[in-house]
Formats: structure tokens, C-alpha cells, sequence
């Protein structure tokens, strides 16, 4: 199981996943977890804010994931809502309700429960998000926290906005990177932070064939998922 933490505008997903996909191991998008509760509770009309209100909706909201890297999924109450969680209304309302204490359990719940289906009897799986290596699965054979400048992730995530056709103001999500970052980072529960036993990677002058390149070092040093 490969562990791999950072803010957002790292290259983290497409990391991970290209990892996974090379590695013939599952892959998860806990992020992507968090982002459907968090339509959830918009399609429900409450507010991000309101943390009993939030807390209900995650209960009662089945929210699934598909874990092949080729094809990753992510259902809420049985329909597909991977492009819908991308959109602005989510991003920005994503780090209210994943600071909620009762989103987490459950969502923790649920990603060891994925983690060990995945690698039982055999197998692995590479996870991705912000408290994989200190919170979800701190034995973890291997822990990667990717990092970049904050330019560099705004551009990263201005770039990928447009790729996906999504309308893309740089300063706009410069302001959202940064007011994400000191959110995550900041909350009482499981706060973004590296694990003491990570290995930092600084994407900031990589590209995604080099940061494929020192994990796929990382995971043969360790002997793992091969
Ligand atoms: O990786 P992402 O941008 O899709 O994540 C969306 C949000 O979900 C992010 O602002 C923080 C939260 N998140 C979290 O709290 N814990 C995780 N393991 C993954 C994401």
C-alpha cells in the first residue's frame, strides 16, 4: 500500500494513478470521497457551514468508488458524479464539510474498508489524499507527501480547469489554492500535514514523467506491490 499525501496542484492524482496503473495495484481518490458528501449536501440544499446539518446528510448519502486505475469512479446514491465534483460550487465548499468530525469517520470507515478489500489476500493499492500516511493507514509501506510552490499548483490546477473545460480566472484559483491550503492545514481534525516517516517530493520543477520516475524508485526500495 503506497501512501501518497500533499495539497492540491502537486500532480498528486495524475501521480498516483499513472503509479497504480503501472504498478497493476487499485487506486483511490479519498478527495473525491469528500467531494461527493459535500454535493450532497448542496443537492440538499444545506448549508457547508452547518456541521449537524452536514453530518446528516453524510449518513444518510452512499457515496461509492470504483478503484481500477483505468477507469476510476465516483457514484452518489448510485449515479456517476466525477465531472460534477469538480465544479466550482464543491471546490469551494469541500473544506467546510471535510473538516467535519463525523465526514471523516465515515469516510475513514469506508477507505480502510477499500484499502483492505484491495489487498486481500494479495495486491495493492495506491491512495491518495491528505491524512492517507498519518490518519487513514499510518502503516503504510511506503509514504509520499508531494509538494510544489504554490505558483506552480495554481497554474497546475488553471491548466487542468481549462483542459476540463471549466472556466479558469488564475487569480481567482490562486486565491482558492491558497485559502484551501490554510483551511486543510488548519482544521483540528486530521489537518494536512506530512507524516513523520514520508518521503518529500517537491514537484515544483518536475514533470509527471520524473515525479513517475522517483516513485516508481520509492516503491522498489521498499519491495512493495511489485
Ligand atoms: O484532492 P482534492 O482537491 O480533490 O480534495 C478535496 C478536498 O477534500 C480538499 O480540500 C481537502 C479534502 N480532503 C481531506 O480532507 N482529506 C483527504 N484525505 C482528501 C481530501
Amino acid at each position: 500500500m503506497v501512501a501518497v499525501d500533499g495539497p492540491s496542484g502537486t500532480g498528486k492524482s495524475t501521480a498516483a494513478r499513472r503509479l497504480a496503473g503501472s504498478l497493476g495495484a487499485a487506486y483511490l481518490d479519498t478527495g473525491a470521497m469528500y467531494r461527493a458528501v459535500t454535493l450532497a449536501v448542496l443537492r440538499a440544499g444545506r448549508e457547508p457551514t452547518d456541521q449537524e446539518a452536514v453530518a446528516e446528510v453524510a449518513r444518510r448519502c452512499r457515496v461509492e468508488m470504483r478503484t481500477d486505475p483505468q477507469h476510476p469512479g465516483v457514484t452518489l446514491d448510485g449515479v456517476d458524479v466525477a465531472s460534477e465534483i469538480r465544479g466550482a460550487a464543491v471546490t469551494e465548499a469541500v473544506s467546510a464539510v471535510s473538516a467535519v468530525a463525523e465526514v471523516r469517520e465515515i469516510m475513514v470507515a469506508q477507505q480502510r474498508r477499500l484499502i483492505t478489500v484491495a489487498t486481500t489476500p494479495v495486491g495493492g493499492i495506491v491512495v491518495e489524499g491528505r491524512d492517507v500516511g498519518t490518519v487513514v493507514s499510518p502503516e503504510a509501506g511506503l509514504k509520499v507527501y508531494l509538494t510544489a510552490s504554490s505558483e506552480a499548483r495554481a497554474c497546475r490546477r488553471s491548466a487542468q480547469d481549462a483542459a476540463a473545460g471549466r472556466e479558469s480566472d488564475p487569480r481567482r484559483v490562486r486565491a482558492d489554492v491558497t485559502r484551501r491550503d490554510s483551511l486543510d492545514s488548519n482544521r483540528g481534525i486530521a489537518p494536512l500535514r506530512m507524516a513523520e516517516d514520508a518521503v518529500l517530493v517537491d514537484t515544483t520543477e518536475l514533470d509527471l514523467e520524473q515525479v513517475l520516475r522517483r516513485l516508481h524508485d520509492l516503491v522498489a526500495q521498499r519491495g512493495l506491490l511489485a
